[in-house]
């Protein structure tokens, strides 16, 4: 099986690609029902502001998809669900309502049946959620899993100390991982996570038995029990050993709810085995996809943004060819992307239409998001501040080097339409805009092929960047990018990491 990455719905995924008794361990991290959304803050250089885009939605309603689900789940169609699960939900929508949190436990409740569907009978699945909602999503999961056959394994609380401090009431420091089983015949390895052990704590000395192991005794009741010191102990249900990412951390991406590799290390290690398959079904900026990749795992991964797809792919490149993490598994982005299909994102021009044309509630401007950092080869931000007051979808920024070898960062704003038809006039409106923000070339990506537009833009000259010369205005459809086409500008920089060592270096952050 090759890697996958899928974009879109992980409900449609799982339903509709994913076979039952295939993955060997799912872990996932969705909105916690948060009621706000989260905001990726880019590491962006050369702007006074931190620009801003929607990475997801996290604000639920009662709306005509979550009666959708309800009733999907009442008549319980694909027979995923235990009658467990059905009685709990008709009990859910008497206690609370029609409302928010009955709306967003619907949506948990169709995916983690889905989920269990999927797991091997040796499978784990992992929840990882907050206080916000946690004790609905343990009825949830005991709903689903308990019912069948499967069991509870763990309610591990995971506490950081990073972010804002209440001054009302207790600094909520922890999140809740959920651990539950498909089968009691389920993998678990002790040996991978489990910790050093601390000889200071039952003081006694450390002995040595016949075949020189090291030891510490304990007499209990008048029965001697021996702790070899080789063999370890596993963590507590309560892991403080695990740094939440800081501003500063090594692998922090600018992703809003990132979590540590760490933590991932040691999930995916207790619960699979090399060669096993990983599923993250909510994979954000991919950090079980890049844990599980390290640690010779299969994995999947679906999200519903294509920020986050992209995100992924750049994360995968980065990360082997030892920029965020120094673990070295393969140093060869070809081979990676060999291994890898990638699933869901347009590749033909029916598809792009059928993106442009998508509403849905839960995502916002897709298809620019796609086309803007498809053509830049994932290097533009996604500028929705930008977006709301100049009709640009995206900036990207060069290093500009001249003859005298003097750098200077410009930028490159990308624009999008899906009309049909469009006047000239959208080119002088890019223009003016190119001209106001003092950027160095503009790009309109139009999902139709526009020969009056590209006509237009030529009537606006060149510019030297890096010594050679490239149009000021620049007109690329659809069809070209999907034939291959690329974002074609000397020195641009890559938002993530680099950019940002780079800026420092230039002193201009
Ligand atoms: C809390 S983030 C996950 C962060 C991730 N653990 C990490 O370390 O980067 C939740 C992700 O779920 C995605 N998402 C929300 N609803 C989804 C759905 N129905 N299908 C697939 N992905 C979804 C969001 O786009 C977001 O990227």
């Amino acid at each position: 099986m090759k890697n996958q990455i899928y974009y879109g719905d992980n409900l449609d995924v799982l339903r509709n690609h994913l076979a039952s008794d295939s993955v060997d361990l799912c872990y996932i991290d969705p909105p916690f029902n948060s009621k706000r959304n989260y905001n990726q803050i880019y590491n962006n250089i050369g702007t006074e502001d931190k620009a801003q885009s929607q990475a997801f939605i996290d604000t639920w309603t009662w709306d005509s998809m979550a009666e959708h689900g309800l009733r999907e789940i009442i008549a319980n169609k694909n027979g995923v669900l235990s009658a467990q699960s059905i009685k709990l939900m008709i009990g859910l929508e008497q206690i609370l309502g029609k409302g928010s949190l009955l709306a967003y436990l619907v949506s948990m409740t169709l995916r983690i049946a889905e989920i269990r569907r999927v797991l091997k009978p040796t499978g784990s699945f992992y929840l990882h959620c907050d206080p916000t909602a946690s004790h609905y999503l343990k009825l949830v999961c005991d709903g689903v899993f308990c019912s069948s056959g499967g069991d509870f394994r763990n309610e591990i609380i995971w506490c950081y100390s990073t972010g804002g401090r209440a001054k009302e009431f207790y600094p909520k420091k922890h999140d809740v991982i959920f651990w539950y089983i498909k089968s009691k015949n389920y993998l678990f390895n002790y040996d991978a996570i489990a910790l050093e052990r601390d000889t200071t704590t039952m003081h006694e000395p450390i002995l040595h038995d016949d075949e020189g192991r090291s030891y510490q005794r304990n007499i209990k009741n008048g029965k001697e029990y021996k702790y070899y010191l080789d063999k370890g102990v596993l963590p507590n249900d309560w892991w403080i050993d695990i740094q939440a990412i800081n501003p500063s951390a090594k692998e922090r991406l600018g992703y809003p709810t990132q979590k540590p590799e760490a933590l991932l290390e040691r999930i995916i290690k207790a619960c699979s085995n090399e060669g096993d398959v990983v599923l993250d079904a909510y994979c954000g900026c991919g950090t079980t996809i890049a844990v599980a990749h390290r640690l010779g795992r299969k994995w999947i991964g679906i999200d519903i943004t294509y920020q986050s797809i992209s995100l992924i792919l750049k994360r995968l490149e980065h990360s082997f060819i030892k920029d965020f993490t120094d673990n070295v598994v393969d140093k060869n982005i070809a081979n990676l992307l060999e291994q890898l299909e990638i699933n869901g994102v347009p590749k033909d021009m029916d598809s792009a239409i059928a993106l442009a044309n998508k509403q849905d509630d839960r995502t916002r401007k897709e298809f620019e998001k796609w086309l803007v950092l498809s053509y830049s080869n994932n290097r533009a931000t996604i500028d929705e501040k930008k977006g709301g007051d100049a009709g640009i979808d995206g900036i990207a920024f060069l290093d500009d080097v001249d003859s005298d070898n003097k750098h200077t960062v410009k930028q490159v704003l990308f624009s999008v339409k899906s009309n049909k038809t469009l006047s000239p006039s959208v080119i002088r409106d890019l223009y003016g805009t190119v001209e106001r923000e003092n950027a160095a070339v503009g790009i309109l990506l139009t999902l139709y092929p526009m020969e009056n537009l590209v006509k237009e833009s030529k009537k606006y000259g060149e510019v030297k960047l890096a010594n050679n010369f490239y149009s000021k205005i620049q007109v690329v459809c659809v069809e070209e990018m999907l034939n291959g086409e690329r974002l074609q500008l000397p020195n641009v920089i890559d938002v993530l990491k680099k950019a940002e060592q780079k800026a420092i270096q230039m002193s201009i952050l």
